[in-house]
């Protein structure tokens, strides 16, 4: 759907939801306070019902009944819309002021808070940092609703007093919902009649399971602030208690505790690959592409490739950390994977690691010869500064490199500028020492 479209569609929607939440308001508490004034249409009445009846048709032409969209297969949706939704959206936008019907058939438009409730059940199923104050926030909109509801309740039961105004008579009422349903219960207001005192019982029992409603949540809501941080301060402390059990050096131990932190500010202590591991394979190549766009944009060599070529290297590829100091690899090991600098630097050396061949940063590769020619590591990789890595196993890059010759080819060519230059250095040294 366009932005634009969408945009609209969502005013459409606040409006709705605005319009059920005035009507829940409003008719409820005219019905309380002048029973007999609501037997007239107002214009607000009339505003509600034009509202009511363009969202219906708005979902009717969704649901391709006013041949919008006929195609064959758009019954379903048709005969879904039907059902219960065809059902609410018509009573809440028939305008029952306008006749003479009972005057409490009016509250049939509080049918329409059906349409608010489905989209905070949406909401709530696509809100995952904070699902605990989502929840609160849209148990304290219906509290907020329900109170006024109670209140204009006890306001029907017990008649608005002729000694005061309606927003005297109103406010007291609230009142005593509020410090009814609070568990609060000062008994300034209290029930005469045995309806009334049914209906305060009533009241209470909500009131309480209000209170424990509210106060589990909150403290489930505290406790959950931030689930990564607290595994992640669980894991840490693990790790130090058995460092010090083992007595670790206490510059290796700080070197440990670096690397969780540094692991903490850049993924959060996640393991990606864990977690999309469980996914149908589009949706893991999606998720894929996503993650690993940053290397895929920052190495020059993917920069013209397919897109099929960049999805098979974004499945394949595992991000790694290492940390300065750190080698990657050392002269004369077997290769069994190569990697692409996400973001850090690193430093090629010899063997002894004394002479530096060359400085790779953010964007480069290495590790390709020892793949390529299958043959020992050629030289040392030192980490610079704390580096970002995304590993391509042997097995990848074996199966990339058959699948993709342009990648082939690039990947050679570079391998052989670089054992070129090596073999200049080595000579250039050797030729030094005589
Ligand atoms: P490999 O031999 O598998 O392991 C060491 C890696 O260092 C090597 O692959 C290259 O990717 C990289 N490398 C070696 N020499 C150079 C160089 N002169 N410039 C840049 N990279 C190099």
């Amino acid at each position: 759907m366009p932005k634009n479209a969408e945009s609209l569609q969502r005013a459409w929607d606040l409006l709705v939801a605005a319009g059920a939440v005035v009507a829940a308001i409003d008719i409820p508490a005219r019905l309380a306070l002048d029973y007999r004034a609501t037997a007239r249409a107002t214009p607000l009445d009339w505003a509600l019902t034009i509202i009511f009846l363009a969202d219906m048709l708005r979902h009717l032409h969704r649901a391709g009944w006013m041949g919008a969209r006929s195609l064959p297969g758009t019954w379903k949706p048709a005969r879904r819309y039907a059902g219960w939704w065809f059902v609410i959206d018509l009573s809440a936008a028939i305008p029952v002021a306008a006749f003479s019907a009972p005057p409490l058939l009016q509250l049939l438009r509080l049918l329409k808070l059906g349409r608010i409730a489905e989209r905070m059940w949406h909401w709530r199923r696509a809100e995952f940092q904070n699902p605990n104050i989502i929840r609160l926030a849209f148990f304290f909109f219906w509290l907020a609703l329900s109170t006024h509801w109670i209140a204009c309740g006890w306001l029907a039961l017990r008649g608005a007093s002729a000694d005061v105004d309606q927003t005297t008579n109103y406010l007291r009422a609230l009142y005593w919902s509020i410090t009814t349903l609070a568990t609060v219960g000062y008994g300034d207001i209290t029930p005469s009649t045995n309806v009334e005192m049914l209906y305060a019982m009533l009241v209470m029992i909500l009131g309480v399971g209000v209170y424990g409603y509210v106060i589990g949540n909150v403290a489930a809501l505290l406790a959950n602030m931030d689930p990564a941080r607290v595994r992640h301060r669980e894991l840490v402390d693990r790790v130090t208690a058995f460092m010090r059990y083992r007595r670790i050096p206490a510059g290796l131990q700080r070197r440990i505790l670096d690397y969780y932190e540094y692991l903490w500010e850049k993924r959060l202590g996640y393991d990606e690959s864990a977690a999309i591991s469980g996914l149908p394979p589009a949706l893991r190549t999606e998720v894929s592409l996503f993650l690993n766009r940053d290397i895929l944009q920052k190495v020059p060599l993917f920069g013209g490739a397919s897109d099929d070529f960049i999805k098979a290297i974004a499945l394949e590829m595992r991000p790694m950390i290492f940390m300065p100091g750190d080698y990657v690899m050392r002269a004369g090991d077997p290769g069994e994977e190569m990697y692409f600098i996400s973001r850090g630097t690193v430093e090629v050396v010899s063997a002894e690691g004394d002479v530096v061949y060359a400085t790779l940063t953010t964007g480069d590769f290495f590790g390709e010869i020892a793949l390529l020619l299958r043959q020992p590591r050629t030289a040392s990789v030192r980490v610079v500064d704390y580096c970002d890595l995304y590993v391509l196993s042997v097995a990848a890059f074996n199966r990339v490199l058959t699948r993709y010759p342009g990648f082939a080819v690039h990947i050679r060519a570079v391998a052989k500028q670089r054992q070129e230059a090596n073999e200049k250095h080595q000579g250039w040294n050797e030729r030094r020492q005589f």
